[in-house]
């Protein structure tokens, strides 16, 4: 499916004012993105599991304006004005104007909260972007009586994808593919699509308790980290390694294998740090206490058999995956064992989701 199903019309039955609030979940990576060609199309395929209680919620109202030569926005985090969000927005908004042709026509008030703490180190990209791009795509969807379901939650991926990349996989849930894999018919590399096959029950309900290890800002943006893909003495390995590992994880996901669930999702966390400490300039974003959490976990699971493992983002915290039936033994483990290594004690008990919401809808 080519780009050219996204460009939008040009509207003349424009509404006055109205509002929109959606809210959107995060989500995390279990075979990871990291790397882009130009206009967010990632050099890899990527697969995630969305959360269900970190999440974003925006309301975007709209009033009409005059002058249509510019974009005129005004952006509140927990009813505080935030300049600083603003360059990353007016950023996005050029990208998508050939998508939403109307974006000029208005002056947008966008006001959003997350459920997380905004200090916690948790991305909010993903959420964030995930809620700015329903509350828009709502607004085509009032202009144009074409625009079917289907069609709306794919434009809202795409549009996403183009203020964050992994924001495109939040929509949907409970598991989501964005880019291009041979297996997976229907996977794109401009939006991410349901997962399509047979998943078994062990992954019902999954958990991810998310451990605060470092609360601090990124050291190093996402967008500086992808870019240094390019030229990586291991990049094309690493492409075909994903291409792989999500090979591997849709047998792994239709028998139930938690063993091999967790050699995937835990390769792909390390692969993902190493790829940082290979580049040049190289970084490290793990904390000593991230490393001592990753112990802990291994020791437990020799010690007790359980499934529990972990993954990471491009930061120190670190996410705890586990089955449902290990609820109580693993939340128990991380209470005695964990909590020690996290800021503050601090950290977020998340599960499988399933999605961006509609919250409100005013014309
Ligand atoms: O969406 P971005 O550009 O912030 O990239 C996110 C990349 C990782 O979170 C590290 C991996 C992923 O697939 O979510």
């Amino acid at each position: 499916m080519l780009e050219e199903q996204f460009i939008s019309k040009e509207y003349n039955n424009l509404p006055e004012k109205g509002s929109f609030t959606w809210s959107s979940p995060s989500n995390i990576a279990l075979v990871k993105y990291w790397g882009k060609k130009e206009n967010q199309i990632p050099a890899n395929p990527s697969i995630s599991f969305t959360l269900n209680n970190c999440k974003t919620t925006t309301t975007v109202s709209f009033t009409k304006k005059e002058r249509k030569d510019n974009f005129s926005f005004e952006v509140y985090l927990d009813n505080e004005k935030k300049d600083d969000f603003k360059p990353k927005i007016e950023t996005f908004f050029k990208r998508i104007l050939p998508h939403l042709s109307f974006l000029k026509d208005y002056h947008f008030k966008i006001e959003t909260s997350n459920t997380f703490p905004h200090s916690s180190g948790i991305a909010s990209s993903a959420s964030g972007m995930s809620a700015l791009a329903a509350c828009l795509m709502s607004i085509e969807k009032e202009l144009n009586s074409e625009i079917t379901d289907e069609y709306f939650i794919k434009k809202v991926s795409f549009l996403a994808r183009l203020g964050s990349g992994s924001a495109c996989r939040s929509l949907e849930g409970d598991i989501v593919v964005w880019g291009k894999h041979d297996e997976i018919e229907e996977s794109s590399d401009l939006f991410g699509v349901n997962y399509p096959f047979k998943v078994h029950q062990n992954f019902k309900n999954y958990n991810d308790t998310i451990l605060l290890v470092d609360k601090g800002e990124k050291q190093v943006s996402s967008t500086v980290g992808h870019n240094l893909m390019h030229n990586h003495p291991f990049a094309e390995q690493r492409f075909a390694q994903a291409h792989k590992n999500l090979s591997t994880l849709i047998n792994v996901f239709k028998t139930g294998d938690l063993k091999s669930f967790i050699e995937i999702v835990e390769s792909e966390a390390l692969t993902l740090h190493a790829m940082m400490m290979t580049s040049m300039p190289y970084f490290i974003l793990m904390k000593p206490n991230t490393l001592e959490i990753i112990n802990k976990i291994w020791a437990y699971r020799k010690e007790t058999n359980s499934k529990v493992c972990f993954t990471l983002d491009a930061g120190a915290n670190v996410h705890v995956l586990y089955p449902e039936n290990e609820t109580e033994s693993v939340l128990e483990f991380i209470n005695n064992e964990l909590v020690a290594y996290c800021q503050n004690g601090h950290y977020i008990c998340d599960r499988i989701g399933f999605g961006a919401k509609l919250i409100t809808h005013l014309i």
